[in-house]
């Protein structure tokens, strides 16, 4: 790619450059996520896996934490969950919640061909299904929640991961700003309208400390939520 003349190249191409120009330095060959990747396009699925260098992100994140209990809400084709594989503790596991039945099939066969099979578990159905039941049974709080499902839903997700935390986890939510519809009050995308009711109530969470920050990458204009949960005399479990 050439970005010698960055006012006469659009700004979307030029940020893919970058993307891989950053890649070329940080990023070794990764066959397992190609594989991956050419899994997702033969069986259809949406060009939606999490971009390279939030997915880079999360294996980062939960290396500094290091993570023991990681869940992600939207499998997709397995390739989120291989990052944050990546970052886990030894005798570390991820719960990834999927939807889609023929796509947990699809990342099941793929986490195994990446050696991943025994580390992540992936979950056929309802996403608040999994939570409420978890929530009601007790499950132990995740050290990292990585939110990259349904975007309508997403307020009701932070709620829940809230809910399965402990102070210090740390929660990420993918497409927060959606190429800056995220900004328009009235935008019609229902997704978008979900992203700001999460936002509205994040933002009024005294118990948790985020920031939101947009990226430009090969997909394009988007962004993510960084949210830890604060400590607290009683702790911040929310019942
Ligand atoms: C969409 C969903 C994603 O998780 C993403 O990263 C990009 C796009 C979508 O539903 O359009
Ligand atoms: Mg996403």
């Amino acid at each position: 790619m050439n970005d010698s003349h960055p006012f006469t190249v659009p700004l979307f191409r030029s940020a893919a450059g970058v993307e891989e120009a950053l890649g070329r330095f940080l990023l070794p060959a990764d066959p397992a996520l190609d594989s991956i990747e050419r899994a997702s396009v033969a069986a259809g699925l949406p060009a939606i896996a999490v971009a390279k260098p939030l997915g880079r992100l999360l294996s980062v994140l939960c290396l500094a934490l290091g993570a023991k209990r990681v869940l992600e809400i939207g499998t997709l084709g397995g390739s989120g969950a291989v990052w944050l594989a990546r970052g886990l503790a030894t005798g570390g596991r991820i719960v990834s919640l999927e939807l889609d039945a023929g796509r947990a099939d699809l990342a099941r066969r793929s986490l195994a061909d990446a050696g991943l099979g025994d580390s992540v578990e992936v979950v056929t159905g309802a996403a608040l299904d999994w939570l409420d039941a978890a929530i009601a049974r007790g499950e132990p709080p995740f050290d990292l929640v990585f939110i990259d499902a349904d975007k309508e839903h997403s307020r009701d997700y932070v709620k829940r991961a809230l809910t399965l935390s402990r102070p210090g986890t740390v929660i990420v939510v993918d497409n927060v700003v959606r190429e800056g519809r995220v900004a328009d009050v009235d935008c019609p995308d229902a997704g978008v309208q979900g992203i700001r009711r999460m936002l509205e109530w994040i933002g009024a969470r005294p118990d948790l400390a985020a920031t939101a920050l947009q990226t430009i990458d090969a997909k394009g204009h988007d962004g993510f939520l960084l949210a830890v949960v604060r400590g607290g005399d009683g702790g911040t479990r929310i019942d």
